[in-house]
């Protein structure tokens, strides 16, 4: 068996459920803004579809914040109130790469708490996830084809983690 990589924790209690679905919901929070304020900026007629794509993808972080923050809710949890930070840049490029690195984080987050989920026997916050992981992996093919590269494998949770300890 190969141990070089964390497997994630599949049996879980409700209260880290809830806590899970609140960095999750730290993380919709984060798109709906960089989506909203990145649609607005970027500038170059290069840009004028994917500006375009930004902003419906801002609605739809959105649609997902209110379906995890509802499901929260329904667990007994308390929805958090403060996003993840979102980076600022003028660089088109970096805009979009820094999307892209958050989509990747999102589809890793989200497939691991579909398994929690699952385990825990809550089928329908599992289905909500599902539903929200299509748009996700939408997301990051939109992003991928703006940034003419293929979409890169998602960073799973506890790379993140290492990752944000640098
Ligand atoms: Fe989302
Ligand atoms: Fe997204």
């Amino acid at each position: 068996m190969n141990h070089t990589t964390k497997e994630p924790t599949i049996n879980i209690t409700r209260e880290q459920m809830i806590q899970l679905l609140n960095e999750d919901l730290a993380g919709e929070y984060q798109a709906i803004i960089a989506y909203t304020v990145y649609s607005q900026v970027l500038k170059g007629a290069a840009y004028t579809d994917i500006a375009r794509e930004l902003e419906l993808h801002a609605s739809e972080e959105l649609a997902h914040a209110i379906k995890i923050a509802k499901q929260i809710d329904y667990l007994g949890g308390m929805p958090c109130l403060t996003p993840k930070p979102v980076k600022t840049s003028n660089d088109p490029v970096t805009m979009l790469r820094a999307d892209l690195e958050n989509e990747r984080t999102t589809v890793g987050r989200y497939r691991e708490r579909i398994r929690q989920a699952e385990a825990m026997g809550e089928f329908a916050l599992s289905e909500t996830l599902r539903a929200i992981i299509v748009q996700e992996q939408e997301h990051e093919i939109d992003l991928s084809a703006a940034l003419d590269i293929n979409v890169p494998l998602p960073i799973k949770p506890a790379e993140t983690k290492a990752a944000s300890t640098k």
